[in-house]
């Protein structure tokens, strides 16, 4: 499955025979889908295209006449975000969140059929390589690979366009966003680092910089050789410019909750470790979205067959010891493509977002 916000993305590839799913807000009375497209402009569902079905618009056989812009619009004419819609028998796969620097990347050219056939990819409208197998692999990702690519495979035609953008990424070791008091932290910019400097806000002081007041220098990263529950913060690099990379939210404590970061589909189980530096069997409470739900005696919790419903905070508490920091549990269903109104899912996805890169940006270093 695809778990795709809208609220997040403005252009969406299709193949040509795809199933599309269209639907807006949850309480969506009054509202409909409309589009424009090269031959018609300000049609509805259910008019010359698509079929209503439960407040939502299906389209079960797209077709490149179906290319367009799409959007939900109310009764009073109140309209949503945009969203240009492409559909091809070649498509582009690249990633829709930037990718860090130094990471690699590959970006697939293929048909709907996964085919493996030779493709030519152009970045900027100029061809830079053919690849044998439709894939092309950037090993180490740096701001000049930034641009706008497309491909084509001979007999199929060319794909949409697809915009790589690149990162500068804030890695960590250990590479989690919480961490245990009286533990080291190292934090370090990019590889070429020359110019970059890592920054944090804490509850006491903002836009502080690693060697003035907090950690230590080093060749390559700032060091934090003792932490304390003063370092907790939002950190990030700045060059000199002003350029910012991602930020990491840190969290130092003496308990903490380890829960997945990923979405867990539904029917899966699921394990959440409430655990201190020194000791991972105590006894601890758990609770959701502040309330109380279970006492476990060796501190894991495990929920065995996962449904929406346990999506939420969790947090944990060990006698003794104290609380832990928050930790969003997010459960994800059969979603395919979404135009939502009033964005119910865009924050959970934001968070969900952001900390996926907190980790994958800090796994690099360890590995
Ligand atoms: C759709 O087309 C109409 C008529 O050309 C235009 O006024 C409107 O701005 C278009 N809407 C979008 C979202 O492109
Ligand atoms: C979406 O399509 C419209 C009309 O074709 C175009 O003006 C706009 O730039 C497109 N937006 C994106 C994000 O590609
Ligand atoms: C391209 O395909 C490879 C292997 O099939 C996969 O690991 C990678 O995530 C794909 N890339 C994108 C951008 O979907
Ligand atoms: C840090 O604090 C400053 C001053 O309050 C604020 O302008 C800035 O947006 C904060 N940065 C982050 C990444 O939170
Ligand atoms: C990070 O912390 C800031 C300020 O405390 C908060 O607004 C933001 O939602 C946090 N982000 C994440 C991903 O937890």
């Amino acid at each position: 499955f695809t778990y795709l916000s809208l609220c997040l993305l403005t252009l969406v590839s299709l193949f040509i025979g795809e199933y599309l799913h269209l639907s807006c807000e949850e309480d969506s009375a009054g509202w409909t889908v409309k589009r424009n497209t090269t031959t018609k402009t300000l049609t509805e569902c259910g008019d010359t295209w698509g079929k209503l079905r439960a407040s939502s618009c299906r389209i079960s056989y797209t077709h490149p006449s179906d290319s367009g812009v799409y959007w939900c619009e109310s009764r009073e004419g109140a309209t949503s975000n945009t969203v240009n819609i492409t559909v091809t028998a070649v498509i582009l796969q690249s990633p829709v969140l930037p990718v860090m620097e130094g990471a690699a990347v590959t970006l697939n050219c293929t048909t709907r059929t996964p085919s493996s056939l030779p493709a030519d990819f152009y970045k900027d409208g100029s061809l830079i390589r053919t690849e044998s197998t439709g894939q092309m692999t950037i090993h180490h990702v740096s701001k000049s690979d930034e641009g706008l690519y497309h491909c084509t495979i001979s007999g199929y035609g060319q794909s949409p366009p697809s915009w790589l953008a690149v990162a500068a990424s804030l890695t960590l070791r250990p590479s989690t966003a919480q961490l245990f008091v009286h533990e080291s932290l190292h934090l370090s910019c990019e590889e070429d680092s020359a110019g970059w400097t890592v920054k944090r806000n804490t509850t006491t002081e903002t836009m502080t910089e690693c060697g003035d007041t907090w950690g230590k220098l080093t060749a390559s990263s700032c060091v934090i050789s003792y932490t304390y529950p003063s370092d907790t913060g939002v950190y990030w690099c700045e060059s000199r410019e002003g350029a910012t990379s991602n930020t990491v939210n840190i969290t130092v404590t003496v308990v903490i909750l380890q829960s997945p970061v990923l979405p867990v589909m539904e029917g899966a189980a699921v394990t959440l470790n409430c655990a201190t530096r020194t000791a991972s069997n105590l006894p601890a409470d758990f609770y959701k979205d502040g309330s109380f739900i279970r006492t476990e005696s060796t501190g894991q919790m495990t929920i065995h067959h996962v449904s929406k419903s346990d999506e939420g905070l969790y947090h944990c508490t060990i006698s003794g010891y104290g609380q832990s920091p928050p930790s969003w549990l997010a459960v994800a269903g059969e979603l395919l493509c979404h135009l939502v109104v009033f964005c119910p899912y865009f924050i959970s996805t934001l968070l969900l977002v952001s900390l996926w890169r907190q980790r994958s940006a800090g796994k690099r270093l360890t590995d």
